[in-house]
């Protein structure tokens, strides 16, 4: 039997539809209007697809949406002058810098420049920190859709082994604590791992973020497990236009694992709903106010 295709272009609008009832719960109950600013600086193609994307979806949800577009040669003090404004407007909750950026702009100093409190991203090291910590913490938007996704399939992931193929500050170091928080047991795999086929055998629930077209195989997975591809990887198809893979050989997995996020319609679609449940959470939090339900 073929695995089950996690759904999450469905499980992502069931939570943009809760976030919009929240939103409109404290716009109506506190006078909250909660309100994102996106940085994007410079014209990659795929980025200004991912900013346009945050913006509708910002508005869909009730919320208000700011747009920071930049020229690639702008300085690294313009761009710090532009942070320390919308931290200090009280009408923006929440701050992005799309990344990756333009070579001359340090990605770590505008980082960190953003008030911890607005940066919905999870990347400051106070959150990254605080959640390393288990401390409440803004968490980084994908890492927090692909829980959501595992946890469509298992009400609890506690004593399960999960495996996380990828190191990153964006993904997987951020989705290791998540998953401790979750209880499970965590394998963190990375380019120097060895045996990585072998280790990914032991897995219940597997984690792709690498950023390779197709790397983990079916013959890697055990069967019936559960497997989150975060990876969107574009590549030539054979009409000679890109398409879009993940970092899982989806085709070998559906025929090994119980159930798989396709790419795209997979973890993609939940990091925007994250980054909306994030701008909400920041909101309450600078506002006083108790958690959201989301
Ligand atoms: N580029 C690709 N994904 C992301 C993300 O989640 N946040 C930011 N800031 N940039 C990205």
């Amino acid at each position: 039997m073929p695995a089950q295709i996690i759904d999450g272009k469905l499980i992502a609008a069931e939570l943009r539809a809760k976030v919009a009832d929240e939103v409109a719960r404290v716009k109506r109950e506190h006078g909250l209007l909660p309100g994102l600013a996106v940085v994007l600086i410079g014209n990659d193609p795929a980025s200004e697809v991912y900013v346009r994307n945050k913006a509708k979806q910002t508005e869909a949800a009730g919320m208000a949406s700011f747009e920071h577009k930049l020229p690639a040669e702008i300085s690294q003090a313009e761009v710090l002058a532009l942070v320390d404004r919308l931290n200090r407007d009280p009408s923006v909750h929440g701050i992005l810098v799309q990344l990756p950026l333009p070579k001359g702009l340090d990605a770590n100093t505008i980082v960190n420049a953003i008030d911890p409190a607005k940066d919905v991203d999870g990347l400051h090291p106070v959150n990254a920190g605080r959640l390393a910590s288990g401390l409440p913490a803004l968490t980084p938007c994908t890492p927090l859709g692909s829980i959501i996704l595992a946890k469509s399939v298992h009400d609890s992931l506690e004593g399960m082994n999960a495996i996380v193929i990828g190191r990153s500050n964006l993904v997987g170091r951020p989705l290791v604590q998540l998953l401790l928080n979750e209880n499970a047991t965590v394998t963190i795999a990375h380019s120097r791992t060895r045996d990585l086929p072998a280790l990914c055998r032991r897995a219940d629930l597997v984690f792709a973020a690498v950023g390779r077209p197709e790397m983990v195989r079916g013959g890697w997975l055990q069967p019936g497990a559960t497997v989150i591809d975060v990876g969107i990887n574009r590549i030539p198809g054979a009409d000679g236009r890109n398409r879009l893979v993940g970092d899982v050989a989806y085709d070998e997995a559906m025929l090994v694992a119980g159930a798989v996020t396709p790419v795209p319609g997979g973890v993609g679609q939940m990091t925007v709903a994250c980054l909306l449940v994030n701008t909400l959470r920041a909101a309450c939090a600078i506002k006083g106010l108790p958690a959201p339900s989301v």
